[in-house]
C-alpha cells in the first residue's frame, strides 16, 4: 500500500502537463509528454549507442555524429567498443529509415526511455530517431557524479509538420559552410525545412547550366555550383532537414535581366543590385518568358530534389508593367482588369510548369487569386489573415508573419505569434477542421539586407529556437520566463556545433575599438539593440548592398539585449514587491552605478575609432539616464517625490535614447523611464 502511495505521488508530481517544464530540464523545443523519475543514467566514456532496428546509413550517420557530440559536450573521448544490444547504454530502434526524399506527411515521433542502466530511444522512421538523440544531447549534465541523464520518459512528435527558417542568400551571399552549421543549429532544435532564397534583385546564386549567364553575369561571381548544391541537399537530409528552393519572379528578378534582358517588361540593359525604386519585372505576355521558365524550371528541378518548388510572387512592382504599352494591351485583349490578374495569369502558366516538372509550386501571399490552382502553397508573410484566407479557399499554407528574423523582435515576440491564433478578423483559430489541417506550420526568415556571414549567426540565434518552439510544441506551451531560461541554455550550447552568435561578439567589439579591452564598449553595447522593423535607412539602399561595410555597433549589437530584459525584470519585482524588495533594489543601483560611471572611461574609446565616433551620445545618454535612474531610485527608497519639472527634463533623455541613432536604441530608457514615473507621488 506504501509502495502503491508512494508511485502515485510520484506519478502526480512528475508528470507534467509541458505547459510547465521542470527547471531541472534544458530541453528546446519542449516535447509533447514528459515524465520525470528519480535517478540518472552516466554518461561516462564507457557509453555506447547502437541501433538494433531497420537498417540504415542515415541513422549510421546521425549515431555517429551523436556520439561526436557527446564527446564535444562533454570534453570526453568515448572508449565503448561499439556494443550489441544487450550491453548499449543507448539502444536506438527505428522501424523503417523514412522516404528517399523526405516529406511532409513522414512519421516524426519518438519516444526515449531512460533508466538508471540503460536509455531505450524507439521511432517509427529515421527522422523520428534523429530527433530523439538530439533530445538525449539536450538532457546531458554535469551532476555531482560526472556527466549524466535524468531517469525520464518522452514521448514526442511535433505540433506541425513544416518548421522552417528561409535564408536569404541574395541580398548577400552566404557561404555553404555557414549554412551547413545553421543546418546543424536546425536539427538541434528538431526544424526540418531549409527554405533558400536564391534568387532576388541583388544576385543570382546558383550555377545553371542551361542559362549560364545567371550566375555568370548576375552574381558577381558569388554562387553556389551545382556539385555544392547536391552535396547541401545531402548534408540537409542527413539531419532531417528538406531544401525547398525559392526562385523570385515575376518580381524581384533583376538578376535575371543581367544575363537575359529579354526577360524584363522594359527593354534595356540590366545589372544586378539593388537599386532604389527600379525594380524589374518579368514579362507575362511573352511566350518566350515561359519557354525559358519551362526549361530553367526543368533543370532546377532536377538539382532540388523536394517536392516543393518555391516561386516567390512577392511585391511585384507594378510600374514596369504599367509603362509598357503592349503589356497593358496584353491585359486587355485577355480581358483582364489589371495587373493582379496579369500576375494570376503568370501564376497560372508557371504552375503548369512547376507541375510539369513534378513539383508543387508555392509563393508568397500576394499569389492568392481567384485563379489560383488549389495545389498552389501559399506562405503568409504580410498578416494572419491571409494564411486563413488561404485555407478558406482550399491552399495549403505557411506563416511566416511574425517570425521575421530580420525586424530584430524580441524573442517573446515572435514566441507570441502562433500560426493557429485568434485574430481580430478571425484567422486560423476561426477554420473549419478540415481548413485547419490545411496550415502546415511556419517559417521564420533571414533576409540578407543587412546581414553578413559574419553576422548571420547572431542574427538567427538564439531568437530561432523560439520559434521552432513554437512550431514543435503544444500550443498550451507559452511561459516566457520558462522560454528565456532554455533560450540562454540553449545558445551557448549550439556553440558547440559552431554557430558563433555569441563566440563573435567580443571579437566584433574588438575590432570596433581596435583595442583588446572591451570592457566600456561591452557596458555600452550589452544594453544597445539594433533598430526594429525596416528603419535602418543609413547604408539602404544605396547599390551595390553587398560592398557596403556591414561593421559598426548596429552590427555587433545583439537583436535582443539580455542584460536590458533582467533589468526589466528586476525593476518590476521591485515594484511588485511595493519597493520592500532591498535585494532587486541594490541590483537595481548596482546596473546604474555601472552605467553611470562607464561613459568618462568609454568616451576615449569612442574618439579613437572612426567605427565608433557615432556612438558618443549614446554613451553619454546612458549615462544620463543611469543618473536619472539613481536619483529616482533614492526618492523613491526615501519616499520624497519629486518636482514634475523634474521628471519633464528627464523625458527628453528618455525619449532621445528609443529613437534610432547609429542605427540602435538604448533599451534601458523604457525600464528606467519607470523608475522616473513612480516618483511623482509617495507610496
Ligand atoms: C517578403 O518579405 N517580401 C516575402
Amino acid at each position: 500500500m506504501r509502495t502503491l502511495q508512494f508511485l502515485l505521488i510520484v506519478f502526480f508530481f512528475s508528470f507534467f502537463s509541458m505547459a510547465q517544464i521542470p527547471s531541472s530540464l534544458n530541453l528546446m523545443p519542449v516535447p509533447a509528454k514528459v515524465q520525470v523519475g528519480a535517478g540518472q543514467l552516466v554518461v561516462d566514456q564507457a557509453f555506447t549507442a547502437v541501433s538494433t532496428g531497420h537498417r540504415d546509413d542515415r541513422l549510421e550517420r546521425g549515431i555517429s555524429r551523436f556520439l561526436d557530440q557527446v564527446s564535444r559536450q562533454t570534453g570526453m573521448t568515448l572508449n565503448g567498443q561499439p556494443a550489441d544490444a544487450s550491453n548499449a547504454t543507448l539502444v536506438i530502434h527505428a522501424e523503417n529509415a523514412g522516404r528517399k526524399v523526405q516529406e511532409l506527411d513522414e512519421d516524426e515521433s519518438y519516444a526515449l526511455e531512460i533508466t538508471p542502466s540503460r536509455a531505450t530511444l524507439t521511432a517509427a522512421t529515421a527522422l523520428g530517431a534523429l530527433y530523439g538523440l538530439q533530445t538525449f544531447l539536450q538532457l546531458i549534465e554535469p551532476t555531482p557524479a560526472g556527466f549524466a541523464v535524468p531517469v525520464i520518459t518522452i514521448q514526442d512528435r511535433p505540433r506541425f509538420a513544416w518548421r522552417g527558417l528561409l535564408i536569404d542568400a541574395s541580398r548577400h551571399f552566404i557561404p555553404i559552410e555557414v549554412l551547413k552549421r545553421n543546418l546543424d543549429g536546425m536539427a538541434a532544435v528538431k526544424m526540418n525545412v531549409l527554405h533558400w532564397h536564391l534568387s532576388d534583385d541583388e544576385g543570382f546564386r546558383v550555377e545553371s547550366k542551361r542559362f549560364p549567364k545567371l550566375h555568370e553575369l548576375g552574381s558577381e561571381g558569388q554562387y553556389y555550383t551545382q556539385a555544392e548544391i547536391r552535396d547541401f541537399v545531402a548534408y540537409a537530409r542527413d539531419r532531417g532537414i528538406r531544401v525547398v528552393p525559392e526562385f523570385d519572379m515575376p518580381g524581384h528578378s533583376r538578376s535575371w535581366m543581367a544575363g537575359y534582358p529579354e526577360l524584363a517588361s522594359v527593354p534595356g540593359s540590366y545589372r544586378a543590385g539593388r537599386i532604389a525604386d527600379a525594380d524589374t519585372v518579368m514579362d507575362p505576355t511573352r511566350d518566350g518568358t515561359y519557354k525559358f521558365l519551362d526549361k530553367f524550371v526543368g533543370e532546377m528541378a532536377a538539382l532540388f530534389p523536394d517536392a516543393y518548388f518555391h516561386i516567390g510572387g512577392d511585391e511585384v512592382n507594378n510600374k514596369p508593367w504599367d509603362s509598357n504599352p503592349k503589356i497593358q494591351e496584353f491585359i486587355r485583349a485577355h480581358g483582364m482588369k489589371n495587373n493582379r490578374d496579369l500576375q494570376a495569369y503568370f501564376n497560372q502558366r508557371l504552375q503548369k510548369i512547376v507541375q510539369k516538372h513534378g513539383k508543387i509550386m508555392m509563393g508568397w501571399d500576394e499569389v492568392l487569386h481567384p485563379d489560383l490552382p488549389k495545389t498552389v502553397l501559399v506562405e503568409s508573410w504580410r498578416g494572419q489573415d491571409s494564411l486563413a484566407e488561404a485555407a478558406k479557399q482550399g491552399h495549403l499554407g505557411l506563416l511566416s508573419y511574425g517570425y521575421y528574423l530580420d525586424l530584430m523582435w524580441p524573442a517573446a515576440r515572435h514566441y507570441a505569434v502562433d500560426p493557429m491564433a485568434m485574430t481580430t478578423t478571425g484567422g486560423a483559430a476561426a477554420l473549419t477542421a478540415e481548413e485547419k489541417k490545411r496550415i502546415l506550420g511556419g517559417e521564420a526568415c533571414m533576409w540578407s539586407e543587412f546581414v553578413t556571414p559574419e553576422t548571420i549567426d547572431s542574427r538567427i540565434w538564439p531568437r530561432l529556437a523560439a520559434i521552432a518552439e513554437r512550431l514543435w510544441s503544444p500550443q498550451e506551451v507559452r511561459d516566457n520566463q520558462s522560454m528565456y531560461r532554455r533560450l540562454e541554455e540553449v545558445s551557448w550550447r549550439l556553440g558547440w556545433l559552431g554557430l558563433n552568435h555569441e563566440s563573435n561578439y567580443p571579437l566584433l567589439l574588438q575590432r570596433l575599438a581596435g583595442s583588446h579591452d572591451i570592457g566600456a564598449l561591452r557596458v555600452l553595447a550589452d544594453v544597445v539593440e539594433p533598430t526594429k522593423d525596416y528603419t535602418r535607412t543609413e547604408v539602404f539602399p544605396q547599390p551595390p548592398v553587398k560592398s557596403t561595410p556591414l561593421n559598426r555597433m548596429a552590427d555587433a549589437a545583439r537583436p535582443e539585449s539580455t542584460v536590458t530584459r533582467q533589468f526589466s525584470e528586476l525593476v518590476d519585482g521591485y515594484f511588485q514587491s511595493d519597493y520592500k524588495d532591498s535585494a532587486a533594489e541594490a541590483q537595481i543601483r548596482a546596473s546604474l552605478v555601472n552605467w553611470r560611471d562607464n561613459d568618462v572611461n568609454l568616451q576615449p574609446v569612442l574618439d579613437r575609432s572612426f567605427l565608433l565616433t557615432e556612438d558618443k551620445p549614446l554613451s553619454t545618454d546612458l549615462a544620463a539616464l543611469a543618473a536619472a535612474g539613481l536619483e529616482a531610485l533614492d526618492s523613491i527608497d526615501k519616499n520624497q517625490p519629486l518636482p514634475d519639472a523634474w521628471r519633464a527634463a528627464q523625458l527628453a533623455v528618455v525619449d532621445r535614447s528609443m529613437k534610432p541613432r547609429a542605427n540602435l536604441l538604448v533599451m534601458v530608457a523604457p525600464p528606467i523611464q519607470k523608475l522616473i514615473a513612480a516618483t511623482a507621488a509617495s507610496h
